[in-house]
């Protein structure tokens, strides 16, 4: 394939040694005002994580453009080869919408909102599957390398085995998984494990959700295993392990450096009225963030007294999610109630507790809100990795700054030095938050430093290439390998 095609330029799908099969494409579709339609790079970090090794390897990417177009060709767009998967209304309904993230979103996210279990969701869950998996084993080439991601593709890699033996399969999650006791609930729990058992290797974001991987397959599958390995009947080893993701780390701090963003650090500390300290709550607006408790330890640390509104001011800003499903639909009017109720009580003229957004901003804007927070406050009931905390760690190149994190994050397993919470906890959050909006320099700039050597040790490009290279460690049956990223 030629690199030089232009921008959106469709063409036939070459056969790739890299294949990366994810629910969504790295770009949206958007149509311009006037009427044409193009594409935007979305914002994830997946797409940052995966794309110096997808260029490496004249990789290709599966996944859905987010619309019902169904008739969507390949394209190259910036130089990746995209390849769209569309989905029907009726499919966005019981595929997306419902088994994704109607059942398995909560059911791994520890059943903070009730899951349910409907047979046609799941059976729109195997066919998505299938289509996903045979648009992968027509694109992949001979003995080529197949990246599966998340909790809406868990049934791709064993189909895809099916089809095509001959490739080497990863299959990385970006949520949690569950303990076996919550597992368990589900109606497909064995043909959900025997779909995530025909990668060669399956990654998770921490080892607990590896141990519980194992676990499972051994109790409800009956294979042996050993530590962190599943023996097939057939002589087939499947490896699972930790592989915590990260984000663009030197990307991300050039942006909060740059001039621009500087200026409109400040122009946002301004517009709030130069308050003594900024609160700030960055997520998808996703009830497993623990938004509304958050919310309430601070509004309750006003009404106590214990902070003012002279002083301090949250700027909460939750990104439209899932907007069809009831409980994203609830969620949002409970927010936006409790919003109004907290600075209709407390707020002074010109100074509400509470700033609130509802809407999504381009990196850059959220660059300069990191560096004009002196707190962020990331306080998920239960998070894959939560990849707004290390993004708030990047920016604050002087060393300055106060996170606030859940235990239940799985950045917290990394950013041990953070004002560590449990977040159902009100009052100990309250107090973290307390400690951290008192906290001297001199602390701060310890626990910041510490942080940051963390998180510059391990960046998303490390991620990408450590999965690459566990999964394609034994080369004794397979003859091709994946090459790393080059550097810059
Ligand atoms: C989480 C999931 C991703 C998902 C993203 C946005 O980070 O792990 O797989 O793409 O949320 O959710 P959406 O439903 O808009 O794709």
């Amino acid at each position: 394939m030629s690199r030089s095609q232009r921008r959106g330029s469709p063409e036939a799908p070459h056969q790739a040694d890299l294949v990366i099969v994810a629910n969504r494409l790295p770009v949206d579709r958007v149509v311009n005002p006037d009427g044409s339609v193009g594409w935007r790079r979305s914002p994830g970090g997946l797409v940052a994580a995966i794309e110096p090794v997808m260029r490496a390897n004249e990789g290709a990417w599966i996944g859905w453009p987010g619309s019902t177009d169904s008739d969507l060709e390949p394209f190259v767009e910036d130089g990746l080869s995209l390849i769209p998967v569309g989905l029907d209304a009726h499919e966005i309904e019981e595929f997306y919408e419902g088994f994704s993230n109607g059942t398995l979103w909560p059911l791994y996210h520890d059943v903070v909102a009730k899951p349910e279990f409907h047979r046609e969701w799941w059976d729109s869950y195997v066919r998505v599957n299938e289509r996903f998996a045979a648009r992968a084993a027509e694109v992949a080439a001979e003995g080529a390398t197949v990246w599966v991601h998340d909790y809406q593709m868990q049934l791709v890699p064993a189909m895809l085995r099916e089809l095509r033996p001959d490739l080497r399969i990863g299959f990385f999650l970006h949520i949690p998984f569950p303990p076996a006791e919550l597992f368990q609930q589900l109606p497909w729990r064995r043909e959900l494990l025997e779909g995530l058992l025909g990668a060669d290797l399956v990654g998770f974001q921490r080892p607990g959700a590896a141990q519980n991987f194992v676990r499972l397959v051994r109790q409800r599958v009956g294979h042996k295993t050993h530590r962190d390995s599943v023996y097939l009947p057939d002589g087939r080893i499947v490896q699972s392990g930790a592989f915590p993701i990260s984000i663009d780390v030197a990307g991300f701090e050039e942006l909060a450096r740059s001039e621009a963003v500087g200026r409109r650090a400040a122009e946002i500390r301004r517009q709030l009225g130069n308050p003594r300290k900024i609160l700030l709550g960055i997520d998808r607006l996703d009830y497993t963030k623990g938004i509304y408790a958050r919310l309430r330890a601070f509004s309750e640390l006003i009404a106590q007294g214990d902070l003012d509104v002279e002083d301090a001011v949250f700027v909460q800003v939750a990104t439209p999610s899932r907007e069809r499903v009831e409980q994203y639909r609830v969620l949002r009017d409970d927010i936006d109630r409790l919003v109004g109720r907290i600075n209709g009580d407390l707020g002074r003229i010109g100074r509400p507790a509470i700033s609130y957004l509802h809407s999504s901003y381009p990196r850059e804007e959220m660059a300069a809100l990191y560096r004009a927070a002196d707190i962020m406050v990331v306080t998920p009931l239960r998070d894959g990795m939560n990849l707004v905390a290390k993004e708030y760690v990047a920016c604050r190149y002087d060393d300055d700054g106060a996170l606030v994190l859940s235990e239940f994050a799985g950045a917290a397993d990394e950013l041990r030095q953070a004002f560590l919470i449990n977040p159902y906890d009100i009052n100990g959050m309250k107090a973290a938050i307390l400690a951290a909006f008192h906290a001297g320099p001199k602390d701060l700039a310890k626990r910041m430093r510490a942080m940051r050597k963390t998180v510059a040790d391990h960046d998303v490009e490390t991620w990408a290439g450590e999965f690459l290279a566990a999964l394609n460690a034994d080369l004794r049956t397979h003859a091709k390998t994946v090459r790393p990223a080059r550097r810059a």
